[in-house]
């Protein structure tokens, strides 16, 4: 949630810092800045809009080495100029863009009005600019230091100042910031994405440290200044990842390449010999797996719906009991934490700032949590106790397709090593893995009936509400299909279970109100599809995503059969066509397929 990028060097700063802030839009996209250090002093442009916005309406000579950028998602105060970053002080000397919150926003900025000062934004930023030029520190480091000294919150910050040319200050509390290493050059952004077409070299800082940058090199501190031995470490990654390529969007581009991260999920992980799976960053022995007597799954958005998937997974496979919950919710009641539950933190970015927290109440209380994340290194990541690693590869678009699926599959693999720790059977086991072995060449057929899909979408699309229903394992698959409709198509998108219409939400149907049902060929079968007829006949228009066989009666319905698979696993088959219907959704109806309004891809605020 919000870029930061900065340069120090030999080079023009802004082209470098704008193509970095495109690569990080989709964290934030209501308005962007750069402020650069030009011969007579900082420089800032700023706008509300898209990057794209900001570089074609950049002033003209605005030239210099030294620069900052940013990118945003509104919090203190609307998207407008003003409130763009970069933020400075009343004489422009000081230039500072920020990721975060600073909680004690509002006091600080009553004492600084009471001082004298006049703030101009409706921001929490624009104080720490103001703290930074009124420091008596005789360096920048002194100066970052005494204005974070009194700010609570958590922050990324890069810093400039009119009287420090020759460097940028940045410092990390919470909210991610890497330092690219190049030739004569130093770079600094919030995500890898930024930087990995200037180096591959990097170092990243650690929560309570600030750094130094110079053309020359970087060194980094804690807060009181005394020196941390850091060093740059080459990732060996493949700039390209990052790129869409030839496609439309990241989002395309990440559904279709679904297949593949399916099977580096899954690579090196199946035991075919015990029928079990193998995840050896768990850190549990057997003896330890076996006394886990409940398993909690906590996540935000579509890593909760999946981790509902997910619960089902563990329930059926290890029988121990097993739910998900919004991490944004749980702390907020007081949880239990119980010793012999095993908490699993699922996230994609790592960085979700209510599942980080859940981890962090957790772990004070003792409780033993694993990650399954997607960002290696992240914060989640780092905060647990073990985890596995999801390998689904750069995921740019806000709303998640591939890293949802390798969701799924590290819940299969959990549930498997969980189970056949108990009473799960080595033939069970071994049917198991042979329906994962399936599915990344299934996931590819489904992928191939685009056009079909897409042709069910643009009908959809039309419906100002629609429901996406299902039972049981079917019922996380329709709130997922639900989320991704209503992320990307605005449409008034609401998952029911098929059990509960008749209670309540039968009202609404109508043959304007069209429901997208979830039937799989499973023991609920037959009771679906009386739900159907129930809609049917009330003249609700009815897609199905099902499987061939099923059979849907004298129902007037569209279906979508998707390829069998082991009826544990085919919860993610049935999903890859609601992401079909909601990326044709949304793209007939012309919105920006990665970049939906109101929302940013990591959400590292509460
Ligand atoms: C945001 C996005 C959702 C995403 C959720 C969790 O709310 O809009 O699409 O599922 O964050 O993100 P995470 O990185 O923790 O998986």
């Amino acid at each position: 949630m919000c870029g930061i990028v900065g340069y120090v060097g030999g080079q023009q700063a802004v082209p470098l810092l704008l193509e970095g802030l495109s690569r990080l839009e989709h964290r934030g996209y209501d308005s962007a800045g750069v402020a650069v250090l030009t011969t007579s002093g900082i420089k800032v442009a700023k706008k509300a809009g898209r990057v794209r916005d900001l570089s074609e309406d950049l002033p003209k000579r605005f030239a210099g080495k030294t620069g900052i950028g940013h990118t945003r998602w509104a919090t203190h105060g609307p998207a407008n100029d003003v409130n763009a970053h970069p933020h400075t002080d009343t004489k422009g000397d000081v230039a500072v863009v920020h990721n975060g919150i600073i909680d004690n926003a509002a006091a600080l900025r009553q004492q600084l009005t009471e001082a004298g000062v006049d703030l101009v934004s409706d921001t929490d930023t624009e104080v720490l600019a103001h703290l930074v030029a009124r420091s008596d520190a005789d360096t920048l480091e002194g100066k970052v230091r005494d204005a974070l000294a009194v700010i609570d919150g958590t922050y990324g910050i890069a810093v400039m100042h009119a009287d420090f040319p020759d460097r940028l200050v940045v410092a990390r509390n919470g909210s991610p910031l890497i330092i690219g290493v190049g030739e004569k050059e130093m770079h600094v952004a919030s995500d890898l994405a930024a930087l990995v077409r200037y180096t591959t070299t990097v170092a990243h800082l650690d929560d309570g440290e600030i750094a130094t940058l110079t053309a020359t090199g970087f060194t980094t501190y804690r807060m009181d200044l005394s020196t941390t031995a850091k060093a740059a470490t080459t990732l060996d990654i493949d700039p390209s990842v990052y790129d869409a390529g030839d496609h439309a969007s990241f989002m395309y581009k990440e559904m279709l390449e679904q297949p593949a991260a399916a099977e580096r999920v899954l690579r090196g992980r199946l035991d075919e010999r015990f029928g079990t799976a193998h995840l050896g960053g768990l850190n549990m022995d057997p003896r330890e797996t076996r006394a886990i007597r409940r398993v909690k799954i906590l996540g935000c958005g579509s890593a909760y719906y999946v981790g509902q998937m997910g619960a089902a997974l563990v329930e059926e496979l290890a029988r121990i009991p097993a739910d998900a919950e919004a991490a944004s919710e749980f702390r907020y009641r007081d949880p239990v934490i119980e010793p012999d539950t095993l908490y699993v933190a699922v996230s994609q970015s790592g960085e979700t700032i209510d599942t980080l927290l859940a981890v962090q109440e957790i772990r004070r209380k003792g409780g033993r949590v694993v990650g399954l994340v997607n960002v290696v290194g992240s914060a989640i990541a780092r905060e647990c106790d073990g985890g596995i690693y999801l390998h689904a590869g750069p995921e740019v678009a806000v709303a998640s397709t591939k890293a949802l699926t390798t969701m799924f599959l590290g819940f299969a693999l959990l549930a498997l090593q969980l189970g056949r720790v108990r009473d799960l059977s080595i033939a069970d086991g071994t049917r198991l893995i042979a329906g994962l072995t399936r599915i990344p060449g299934q996931i590819a057929e489904i992928l191939e009936r685009e056009e079909e899909i897409a042709a069910v979408a643009t009908r959809l699309a039309e419906a100002e509400s629609l429901f996406f229903v299902g039972r049981v394992r079917g019922f996380p698959v329709a709130r997922e299909g639900a989320q991704k409709f209503k992320e990307i198509s605005y449409r008034h998108a609401e998952a029911y279970q098929t059990s509960e219409l008749k209670h309540g939400p039968l009202a609404l149907i109508s043959e304007s109100v069209p429901t997208v049902a979830i039937v799989p060929d499973d023991e609920l079968a037959s009771r679906n599809v009386g739900a159907l007829h129930e809609i049917a006949a009330r003249r609700g228009p009815l897609v199905v995503v099902t499987h061939e066989g099923v059979d849907l009666g004298e129902v007037d319905a569209v279906r979508i059969d998707v390829p069998r698979n082991e009826r544990e696993l085919d919860p993610i088959l049935l999903t890859i066509p609601l992401q079909l219907l909601a990326y044709h959704a949304a793209l007939h109806l012309g919105h920006d397929i990665d970049k939906p309004r109101n929302l940013a891809k990591s959400v590292t605020v509460e």
